[in-house]
């Protein structure tokens, strides 16, 4: 027997006693989809970065830690897009799943940015890899900080799930916000972050919709979908 299944069926045996089967059937539901879907996509994202991978990093940086699949494919599903029309925004886009399962979609452009050199060269391979999945052939990843990210006047749906805090994520949004007052239009804010924490994304008088809730089949994750009012 494997060491990693070893390790899964003890993991899973002492969930079971702790906490109960239906605890358990939801983790293992989850571990399943997940490497399901990076069979399926050919990539390889699922991984936890500790802080060495973020050197210089402020505190209010986040490392690297995959979304789940199961929230991110029911969300950009919902979204229910324009084809060839919205322009898509990974904040924080680490190795790049986000970027490609969303550029299996019909965006007319997939955009990710991510501080760290190495988790964009990562990105840029799974992209490659994914290839021929692939409905969206304007993928590109910036190596830059959000903080001094000049946002593309014409993003229409941003992603975060949980990439930074405090002062940094104030930066991107007042970002978000000035290009909304350079080219006012529709737009939508996919945020995800334990259910414990504030969403910093409800104290923006500039979004005041909160168009759906995606809770997540794992832990207390769940997706907010923020979005402006906008009148044409
Ligand atoms: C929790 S991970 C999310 C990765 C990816 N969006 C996903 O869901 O699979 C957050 C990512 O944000 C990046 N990040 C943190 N602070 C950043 C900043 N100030 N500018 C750009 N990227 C940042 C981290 O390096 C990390 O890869």
């Amino acid at each position: 027997m494997s060491g990693v299944l070893k390790r899964g069926l003890q993991k899973g045996t002492r969930m079971l006693v702790e906490e109960g089967p239906g605890y358990t059937l939801d983790w293992i539901r989850y571990h399943l989809y997940e490497r399901y879907r990076e069979w399926q996509l050919g990539i390889e994202t699922a991984e936890y970065r500790g802080w060495e991978a973020a050197n210089d990093s402020s505190p209010e940086n986040s490392v690297y830690e995959p979304v789940c699949y199961d929230c991110l494919d029911r969300v950009l599903t919902w979204l229910d897009i324009e084809p060839d029309k919205e322009v898509f925004l990974d904040y924080g886009s680490g190795k790049g799943r986000v970027v490609t399962v969303a550029a299996t979609y019909p965006f007319r452009e997939v955009m990710g940015i991510e501080l760290v050199p190495e988790l964009v060269t990562i990105a840029e391979n799974n992209i490659r890899k994914a290839g021929k999945q692939l409905k969206c052939n304007q993928v590109n990843i910036l190596v830059a900080d959000v903080v001094s990210f000049s946002v593309p006047d014409n993003v229409t749906v941003f992603f975060l799930f949980n990439p930074f805090s405090g002062e940094v994520m104030r930066k991107a949004q007042e970002n978000i916000h000035l290009s909304l007052i350079r080219n006012p239009r529709k737009i939508r804010i996919i945020y995800m972050n334990p259910i414990s924490s504030p969403d910093p994304f409800t104290q923006c008088e500039w979004l005041n919709e909160v168009q759906a809730i995606f809770p997540g089949w794992w832990r207390n994750m769940r997706f907010v979908v923020h979005s402006n009012r906008f009148d044409r």
